[in-house]
């Protein structure tokens, strides 16, 4: 393992003021997207809309990497550039979903699956260009659950991944996503959200330190402390950046390189005022960078401009930037509301 290397990547990916695009939809969840827009689910659409973001001007001045979804690993553009050298050339890392989806528990929980025939598929991955990973663990929230075994078994299988990454020469990025909107699980309060999310992370860097994982070439990829999409009470934005860096800096070891928000299910502007509000809190003092790891927040209203139309394209790419440069903004901690309206 060149952990000198890991560092590097890491580093690079949460340099400052930059974040992560997640551009790794599923096949079938690309399909929603598309479908939102009233396009069809194929190769050349999800290849339209990934070319769309990948080509947006000056698009690295903000996104440090992609996350990829294996077909657009192996992809190239219209102009026939494979997209992970175009990427590359324009000093953006290619990064590749690496987990298969979720399996289901006896009790109707979710674990992640995919170790198998990991190694081989990240060692083809290096060679696609990729070098960073993501694995996302789920974990919904009852009053009784997650159980003890979800915690266990995501953090387990959480870390094997990050290990091989790591001797693949991979950045992991280890993603315990608490969900705030599972169907039917999103009533939950802030302060039993504040517990899953301390749980989770507590399970998951036990389980790296016994794995033996390089924590300076790991990222972290949390869910914001929040209460549920249905909750009776919602917590207001400085509680919710507030409660989140407290729950972080208490569970989350110094050496990590750095923690990338996902958006799950908050509006645009929501993910990018807690991501503000937690870097004006720490106000420089945080041990690792706190940045974003966007899917819907930075894609959802580009889509809606774009649908599918060459003439929409080019305002649909400047929709995408305008996220992106808030973003960017609210990871320095200087962000303002009324740049919405400019
Ligand atoms: O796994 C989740 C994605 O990488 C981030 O997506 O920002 O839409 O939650 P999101």
């Amino acid at each position: 393992m060149n952990t000198s290397e890991l560092a590097k990547i890491a580093s690079k990916l949460v340099a400052k003021g930059k974040g992560i695009l997640a551009a790794d939809e599923s096949t079938s969840t690309a399909g929603k997207r598309l479908e939102s827009i009233g396009l069809e689910n194929n190769e050349k659409n999800r290849r339209d809309m990934r070319e769309m973001f990948f080509t947006s001007k000056d698009v690295e001045e903000f996104i440090s990497g992609v996350i990829l979804y294996d077909e657009t690993l192996r992809q190239n553009s219209s102009h026939d550039v494979p997209f992970s050298s175009m990427l590359t050339e324009k000093g953006i890392i290619p990064g590749i979903k690496v987990d298969e989806g979720l399996e289901e528990t006896s009790n109707g929980e979710k674990v992640t699956k995919g170790l198998e025939n990991l190694s081989p598929r990240l060692e083809e991955y290096y060679n696609l260009g990729a070098r960073f990973a993501k694995w996302r663990a789920v974990y919904s929230i009852t009053d009784t659950l997650p159980s003890e075994n979800c915690y266990a078994e995501n953090a387990k299988r959480l870390a094997k991944y990050a290990k091989l990454c790591q001797e693949a020469g991979i950045v992991p990025i280890v993603e315990p996503e608490v969900l705030m909107d599972d169907a039917n699980r999103n009533t939950h309060s802030l302060e039993r959200a504040d517990e899953v999310v301390r749980t989770a992370h507590t399970h998951l860097f036990n389980a790296l330190k016994e794995e033996g994982v390089y924590l300076e070439g790991l990222l972290l990829k949390p869910s914001m402390v929040i209460a549920g999409k249905n909750a009776e009470v919602q917590a207001t934005e400085d509680q919710v950046a507030s409660w989140t860096y407290k729950a972080l800096l208490d569970t989350v070891p110094e050496e990590v390189a750095g923690v990338v928000f996902l958006s799950g299910g908050q509006s645009d502007e929501q993910a990018t005022i807690h991501l503000d509000k937690m870097n004006k809190i720490a106000a420089g003092n945080n041990p690792w960078a706190l940045t974003f790891s966007y899917g819907r927040a930075l894609q959802g209203a580009a889509l809606s401009t774009w649908k599918g139309q060459q003439i929409n394209l080019a305002t649909a790419q400047s929709v995408f930037m305008h996220r992106a440069k808030c973003n960017s903004l609210a990871a320095k901690g200087e962000y303002s509301k009324e740049l919405e309206a400019a």
